[in-house]
């Protein structure tokens, strides 16, 4: 298959081209090399490329030319600074997109494979013993203040317990950019539902891995606590470190990839024509924030994480997710292990800003 990988100079869209490649594909790429995410030229992909934003329709429906699936990764990432950022995030990120399904609904691209988020879930899972499964709203700030980290039952305020989130459960994004990844799922589904299409969104969990980005305010924690170790500090953990999160490494995510792009190509039940279908793509393993702090810093020779008590408003305290359904559909299951994966990105060199590892085979 000829794929277009929009974004395929990112994190995960550069781990989705050497993944393709290795399958026996030819990706295209296509980029814009937002400067937020690329502070310095990242290498350039080992794949035909083109230097072009997916809002820019010309040069979207040029990159379709010949291709027979798109795996849609641009996207403006992260929570960004203050709510000034909202307007670059829905141009992107679903401004983008309909300009991208437009020009597959014209060039006759009838499969999508699309970068989702669990962040469209907002809070994880929670079961009250006695009102059952529960959806607490934000956490107060007083509480936080507090050390009172758990969300309570919303109608009693007994302590809950933390489940996995199925795919079929409310949406209820909390911030602009999971606003903006949940819109680009329902612009998927109208475009295959008007042009029969193929849609699968992967809504992945907390990636890592090799080509992270560090140290902009769009980096996932497991990197940031990766600096502060190769600078000789500790890794400083926010809450009591007990959040729940389903860390899953990048090269895992790159393989889900390809395997709902075969699936959704193949005209497989799993991705049924005329609609989205959901698969929530992690590891099925939860571990606390805590808990990778300290793997990374044992990994890495130390020092030990400290626990700081701080928090963010708006930060979810647990979101783990059930991937059964990509297991079964899709056949695809997690196969890096939590201790190996942190190891590896513990102690794989460090780059200068901005600039990205090779691709890993
Ligand atoms: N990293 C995670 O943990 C995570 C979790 C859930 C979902 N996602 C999704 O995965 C996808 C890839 O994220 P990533 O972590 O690799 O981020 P990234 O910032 O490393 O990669 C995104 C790439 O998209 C490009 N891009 C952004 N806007 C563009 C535009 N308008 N036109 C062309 N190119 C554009 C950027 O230049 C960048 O190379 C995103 O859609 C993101 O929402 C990531
Ligand atoms: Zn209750």
């Amino acid at each position: 298959m000829r794929v277009l990988v929009t974004g395929g100079a990112g994190f995960i869209g550069s781990h989705i081209v050497t993944a393709l490649t290795a399958h026996g594909h030819e990706p295209v790429v296509l980029d814009a090399l937002l400067p937020a995410a690329h502070p310095a030229p990242p290498p350039l992909p080992d794949a035909r490329w083109i230097h072009a934003d997916v809002r820019d329709r010309g040069a979207v429906a040029a990159a379709l030319r010949g291709v027979d699936a798109v795996c849609h990764q641009a996207a403006m990432v992260g929570l960004g600074k203050d709510f000034a950022d909202a307007p670059d995030y829905v141009g992107c990120n679903d401004l983008g997109t309909a300009v991208l399904l437009a020009a597959m609904a014209e060039r006759g691209v009838r499969t999508l494979v699309l970068a989702g988020s669990m962040v469209v879930y907002g809070e994880g899972r929670y079961d009250c013993p006695r009102h059952g499964w529960v959806r607490p709203g934000p956490r107060a700030e007083a509480d936080l203040r507090a050390g009172r980290f758990e969300p309570p039952c919303p109608e009693c305020g007994t302590p809950l317990a933390a489940g996995l989130v199925g795919e079929d459960a409310p949406a209820d994004p909390r911030n602009v950019y999971a606003t903006t990844k949940l819109a680009q799922e329902h612009l998927a589904a109208a475009w295959a539902r008007s042009v029969g299409g193929r849609a699968v969104s992967l809504r992945y969990h907390n990636v890592y891995g090799p080509g992270m980005p560090r140290d902009t305010p769009y980096a996932g924690v497991a990197s940031f606590f990766r600096s502060a170790l190769a600078r000789g500090e500790a890794p400083t953990v926010f809450e009591d470190g007990g959040q729940r999160r389903d860390f899953i490494h990048v090269r895992d995510v790159a393989e889900a990839n390809v395997a709902a792009l075969e699936a959704a190509a193949d005209g497989a039940d799993a991705a049924p024509v005329g609609a989205l279908t959901a698969y929530n793509t992690g590891s099925d393993e939860p571990h606390t924030v805590g808990e990778m702090a300290a793997a990374l810093a044992e990994a890495h020779g130390g020092p030990a994480p400290v626990v700081t008590g701080d928090y963010r408003l708006g930060d979810v305290r647990h979101i783990t997710a059930s991937s059964r359904r990509i297991r079964e559909r899709l056949g695809w299951r997690a196969t890096v292990p939590f201790a190996e994966g942190m190891t590896e990105f513990a102690r794989a060199p460090q780059r200068a800003a901005g600039l990205r590892p090779d691709p890993v085979p």
